[in-house]
């Protein structure tokens, strides 16, 4: 076997070791060793940090920074840069961590406070706007010859990092992952400390960001010769039946000696898709090298069957592998037609999509993994194929599940300009994600100043040539509000989005510009508050029937029946899938999250999350709103309306039918009913035969509490959430839809609480218990229109887990959870 023959001539003392290992691990079991034989290691670093806030000004509270040499003297690191600090008062934290979830809720005129949820982070909040992490590990002898890395997924923001007394990196983007190679400084066979001071003076976004340390941190080692960052591109073009792939590799050698290797690379489980070949590289060069492969009988990657393939790289010398990289990658083509839309695998698919900020009830922007999943899986349920990274860099798992799940990606980079920093960032982004099969755009930025400006054609045109430099497979875009504009941002890009048409007239555009690819970026922007049927200004509360809009946004109805007559528009992006904290439009103070989305900061649907369904799915929806506990309202005339996609419906009011109406494609029905307490019910009909029935029925009081999870068996990993939901019954058994019961959870076993929430935009209870802050520890959270959620994390060691809720004058719920080892593929997060 050729890729076996050896060519490297001299090999440097303290590699001996590593290769003589890596051989003895290699040799007995393959002729191509193992991934698992490779010295490459990527170890999960979120484990076991301490945190305090520092100050923005008082030297003495930000423990001595900006006294003394740190930045004039190298190793010269005082206070608690330094690692002979005693960080024994710091609390204990894991990552992810966002320390603004954990703030209480402040009411102010700042006006970062109401777009960011009311939460007292940035400059005009000295106390709580520096974070400080500190962590001790130890490096064996034996690491010493490899390169070590720390690698951030994600930091807000402004992060400086420094390893035993010394500055090794930092960031200042809050969204863009970054890498610190800590090889020279680290103490071999001793103990490191790692400091991380974190700046969220500025905000980078105008919803809300969160702060700290709130992605995944991995420390690398890496043989001094490997595979670089993000050094794998994997193009892929299927012909006929197979599939061509060109796979572009950068090696790094960071070290004296020049040497000659083989790269090997192989589709698993792919019979005959393998190729190799030597290369040369010099000391501390990098070289990228381009190999063909081919997969003879190509299963395609789409949002109905999300196929993955995963390559294997090894780089073999004598026998020995130096470095190993898995890279997943999908087989599939995308094309957007000027007058069809966008195709995949050369098949129509509309885009119905959403856009989401990274935020949840209970953790704020430190997402689990996990969570990242179920809220997408939440979205396909209503039929989204479709998410729009708004307006930052994602979170790398959340990209994954995405591939895992079939959504369509538009990625997106947060600040727009051609600076080295700003591209440098999109860079990241590109680099980063370019292997996903989900992702089908670049976007450069969102509703910019520059948008219509030649400054802005020109930084637009050095973005979208800095991402086709490095993916030249994918269209980019800009989110645009700009109207009819064809100057600017909007002239350099491949593809025009629209955000929001009622800022646009875009049938007259597309008169103009016959030849141009739309779709709308950004639609919808309609507010409503889960379970609440009329505007209430006091409590910052709006009805969930499909009607309150900005004057530039769409009621979900307007804008989707719009995009789906037009062909030639590829679709769009709801503003937004979930709620999210901050940006609390049309409200202010004690409104402290956005009502755009379809589903609340938990993920429980909202009304008109079912218009989506019935439209976006093949599914039989029918769908009634209101609730029917009007106590009180006898006779008055109610609003009921169905979402559903049966040709018609027939309500019926405690047996008497009010009439049965047909129902126009991408639309809804309403009627207006005297209240009267019982039960009303909906059919459905398909060409005259009743199909479906639903119900919605007077309860009486709450009486008992339910728990229900969505999994009972989770990873005992440490990372793995269940998400519970909270709910009451009346005596019968009935969901009481208006239940507002304030409820107490007690926890024990292998595993903790990290969040509850309840959707309620106006809610100022707590989301996070501090540890410490309650002994035993009191999380509560009162019921919002039936429901609250509470997020519980299993620990590393298998068990049980009990959650025990209760409630003045109701009876209490428990549920039980296991934390297992080994959880099935397809379960773990
Ligand atoms: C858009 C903007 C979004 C959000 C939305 C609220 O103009 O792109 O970030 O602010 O408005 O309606």
């Amino acid at each position: 076997m050729t890729h076996l023959i050896l060519r490297r001539r001299r090999i440097p003392a303290p590699w001996f070791a590593l290769l003589f290992a890596a051989q003895v691990l290699a040799a007995p079991l393959d002729r191509h060793p193992p991934a698992k034989a490779s010295t490459r290691e990527r170890v999960l670093f979120d484990e076991g940090w301490r945190f305090a806030f520092g100050h923005t000004s008082d030297l003495d509270k930000d423990f001595s920074y900006g006294r003394g040499q740190a930045f004039a003297k190298a190793g010269r690191a005082p206070g608690a840069l330094s690692p002979k600090f005693d960080d024994s008062l710091w609390r204990r934290v894991d990552l992810p961590h966002d320390w603004v979830v954990e703030l209480p809720f402040q009411n102010g005129d700042d006006p970062n406070l109401r777009s960011h949820g009311y939460k007292p982070v940035g400059r005009a909040f000295p106390e709580t706007t520096i974070g400080w992490y500190r962590k001790s590990f130890d490096i064996p002898i034996s690491d010493e010859g490899k390169r070590l890395g720390l690698e951030f997924d994600g930091v807000f923001r402004d992060s400086e990092v420094w390893l035993n007394g010394h500055r090794v990196g930092g960031n200042k983007s809050g969204y863009t992952g970054f890498r610190c190679d800590i090889t020279d400084y680290v103490n071999y066979g001793a103990t490191n400390t790692v400091v991380v001071r974190v700046d969220a003076s500025q905000v980078e976004g105008w919803f809300y960001e969160g702060a700290g340390i709130y992605r995944h941190v991995w420390l690398t080692k890496t043989n001094a010769l490997h595979i670089a960052p993000h050094g794998v591109f994997v193009t892929t073009q299927p012909n006929g039946a197979a599939a061509r792939l060109t796979v572009r590799t950068k090696i790094e050698n960071e070290s004296d000696t020049a040497s000659e290797v083989e790269l090997l690379q192989e589709v698993a489980g792919v019979a005959g898709a393998r190729a190799s070949r030597h290369v040369r590289g010099g000391p501390w060069q990098s070289k990228e090298t381009s190999l063909q492969l081919s997969i003879a009988k190509a299963h395609l990657w789409s949002t109905k069957d999300p196929y993955l393939y995963r390559l294997d790289s090894k780089i073999i010398d004598a026998g020995a592998l130096l470095d190993a990289a898995s890279t997943s990658f999908g087989v599939r083509t995308i094309r957007f037609d000027k007058d069809n839309g966008f195709f995949l695998n050369g098949k129509r698919v509309e885009i119905r999509g959403v856009c989401l900020h990274q935020d949840h009830a209970g953790v704020g922007s430190a997402i689990p993994d996990r969570l990242h999943a179920w809220r997408m899986e939440q979205l396909k349920q209503y039929g989204v194929n479709a998410y729009r990274a708004s307006h930052n860099a994602p979170t790398p798992e959340l990209l994954d599940a995405c591939d895992r799940l079939g959504i369509l990606v538009m990625d997106e980079n947060r600040l727009i300009g051609s600076s080295p920093e700003i591209l440098g960032e999109l860079r990241e982004l590109v680099e980063r994600d370019r292997n996903h099969p989900s992702v089908i755009i670049w976007s450069i930025g969102n509703e910019e100043m520059e948008q219509t400006s030649p400054r802005g054609a020109r930084i637009g045109r050095a973005m979208a040539r800095t991402v086709k430099q490095l993916d030249p497979t994918r269209p980019v875009t800009y989110a645009s509000n700009a109207g009819n504009s064809d100057v600017g941002i909007q002239a350099v890009v491949d593809l025009r989005g629209f955000n929001y048409k009622n800022h646009s007239d875009i049938d007259q555009y597309r008169r103009g510009h016959p030849d141009q690819i739309l779709f709308g970026s950004e639609e919808a922007s309609t507010y409503s508050t889960r379970g609440i049927y009329a505007n209430d200004s006091e409590r910052a509360h709006l009805s969930a029937y499909d009607l309150n809009r900005p004057q530039y946004g769409s009621t979900a109805e307007d804008w989707w029946s719009f995009y789906h007559a037009r062909p030639w528009l590829a679709g769009g992006f709801v503003w937004t899938g979930f709620d999210y904290r901050g940006e609390p439009s049309p409200h202010r103070w004690p409104a402290i999250s956005s009502q755009f989305g379809f589903l609340d900061t938990c993920g429980f649907p909202k009304d008109i999350a079912f218009y989506y369904q019935a439209w976006w799915t093949d599914q039989p929806v029918l769908h009634l709103l209101p609730h029917w506990n009007w106590l009180g309202k006898e006779g008055q005339p109610i609003d009921v309306w169905a979402f559903s996609n049966f040709d018609s419906i027939e309500l019926i009011l405690n047996g008497q039918s009010l009439g049965q109406q047909r129902m126009k494609p991408d639309s809804h029905l309403e009627w207006k009913v005297p209240y009267r307490p019982g039960v009303l019910e909906a059919r459905g009909y398909t060409n005259g035969v009743s199909v479906k029935t639903v119900r919605v029925e007077t309860t009486g009081a709450p009486a008992k509490l339910v728990l229900q999870a969505d999994r009972t068996t989770i990873s005992a990993d440490g990372r793995d959430v269940s998400l519970v939901t909270v709910s009451a019954t009346d005596e019968q058994g009935r969901w009481v839809p208006i239940a507002d019961s304030l409820v107490q959870f007690e926890f024990e076993g292998e595993g903790k609480i990290i969040g509850v929430g309840n959707g309620d935009p106006s809610s100022h209870e707590p989301d996070k218990l501090i540890d410490g802050s309650s002994s035993p520890p009191q999380w509560a959270r009162r019921l919002f229109n039936g429901y609250a959620q509470v997020i519980i994390q299993g620990g590393k060691t298998p068990g049980q887990m009990k959650l025990r809720a209760k409630s003045a004058g109701l009876i209490g719920a428990q549920l039980e959870t296991a934390t297992v080892r080994n959880l099935g593929a397809g379960r773990a997060p």
